[in-house]
């Protein structure tokens, strides 16, 4: 992703179509064009390398069971956990012989390429044994985290891929990181990257938000935001904005009456207006990517988080608390403390656990009706629309397993150009 300059609506033909479709409601579904369970064709983060000693573990990505352990030259790999003789799991087998791994059934062992090197119980020198192959999935590592190339075609390059963020030296990478399976489909935690539902759903003071300066008691309160605008998009992201925000207290027609209700106790008006504190190093405010990730500046940090479908009612979520490196120890030790005894039970648990997940969770939101975007949905109808026929399943398969308008094949493989230069 490259941070594109603040465009004007008709230098954005798909997005200043995504903000005409919302002011007239759109209908677009969360699965027309996104898979169920995840676009395959990606790197995915898989698990820190620091989890994977001498016993294989067992982890689901995208609905596939995998194993993950180490290969002769200590390089964490991933097979299938289903073993390809007849079907047990690897993962309750062992690591006995070095860069190995033993189905604990009949006990074929196989290398980190997935190719079975011995039958203990079968003979030592059988004819089978080089017939027998487990499925592979390509692995590689970045600073400690393993990434899985979950696609059916040709890995691309790791650094396509990564987050941005964690290319760039003078950013604090995977320090600050939380991973928490949340009970809900992937396609909810990314649209609330981007669907403005913060003043409404986050509006509320709690113990943390007394020691938040930029949050509900201490700021002018914002109360709507005349929908979202996109500001800036490109091949696989975008980044939306507030349209119009208002601060205090409005007038509502529709119930005769002002909300918020009791506005006593709450600074209505600041001269320059609410600032968060600290400068952001980023010119956007909230930011969608492909395949699943999603980004909000909060001040001077970047809260991003990238979803990994496990089947269709959970998901992974990787949450990366970006900062600017602190340069001398002391600074180092003000930003761990920021972060573990303030950041993280904030926002990173009490918002998004406790307020967020707590929505959209399996049983609270149901995906399967129809649903009317509308003015606060831009960016999203943007992601479902655009992005998502621009995702790489689309580009290499013709369409993504798993979403009900556009299977694999559905669509001309691309290419290489964008929706915005076949225009
Ligand atoms: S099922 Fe794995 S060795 Fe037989
Ligand atoms: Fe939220």
């Amino acid at each position: 992703m490259s941070i594109a300059p603040q465009l004007k609506d008709e230098q954005l033909p798909s997005g200043a179509e995504a903000m005409r479709e919302a002011r007239s409601a759109s209908q677009i579904g969360p699965f027309d064009y996104c898979p169920k369970v995840g676009f395959r064709e990606y790197w995915y983060p898989g698990i820190q390398a620091k989890r994977v000693g001498r016993e294989p573990i067992h982890q689901v990505m995208l609905g596939d069971d995998l194993v993950f352990f180490r290969d002769k030259d200590g390089k964490v790999v991933a097979l299938s956990d289903w073993c390809p003789h007849r079907g047990a799991r690897l993962s309750r087998g062992n690591c006995e012989f070095k860069g190995t791994i033993a189905c604990p059934y009949h006990g074929y062992v196989f290398d980190g390429t997935g190719q079975c090197v011995a039958g203990l119980v079968e003979s030592p020198d059988s004819p089978f044994v080089p017939k027998l192959r487990a499925q592979k999935y390509p692995t590689a590592e970045h600073e400690g985290l393993v990434y899985v190339w979950m696609g059916k075609t040709e890995p691309v390059p790791l650094e396509q891929d990564l987050p941005m963020e964690f290319l760039d030296p003078t950013l604090t990478h995977y320090r600050y990181l939380e991973v928490r399976v949340w009970e809900a489909n992937w396609v909810e935690p990314v649209a609330q990257g981007i669907d403005f539902h913060a003043a409404y759903l986050h509006r509320n003071v709690n113990f943390w938000r007394f020691f938040n300066r930029d949050l509900t008691f201490f700021r002018p309160r914002m109360i709507s935001q005349g929908g979202c605008k996109i500001v800036a998009d490109g091949e696989d992201y975008v980044n939306v904005d507030y349209a119009n925000v208002r601060y205090g207290q409005d007038y509502y027609p529709g119930f005769d009456a002002k909300w918020p209700r009791h506005v006593w106790w709450r600074i209505l008006r600041r001269k320059k207006g609410p600032g968060m504190t600290g400068k952001p190093f980023v010119n956007y405010k909230y930011n969608a990517q492909l395949p699943s990730i999603i980004r909000v500046t909060r001040g001077s940090s970047i809260h991003m988080r990238w979803m990994v479908p496990l089947n269709e009612d959970e998901t992974r979520v990787w949450t990366f608390t970006i900062i600017k490196k602190p340069k001398t120890r002391l600074r180092q030790l003000y930003e761990d403390v920021w972060y573990w005894g303030w950041r993280r039970p904030d926002e990173v648990i009490n918002t998004n656990v406790y307020e967020d997940l707590v929505v959209f969770k399996k049983g609270r939101l149901n995906l399967d009706r129809p649903q009317k975007l509308g003015p606060l949905d831009a960016g999203l109808i943007y992601f479902r629309r655009h992005l998502a026929r621009r995702s790489r399943d689309f580009k290499r398969l013709g369409g993504a397993e798993g979403c009900l308008k556009a299977p694999p094949g559905t669509y001309p493989v691309e290419d290489g150009r964008t929706d915005h230069q076949r225009k």
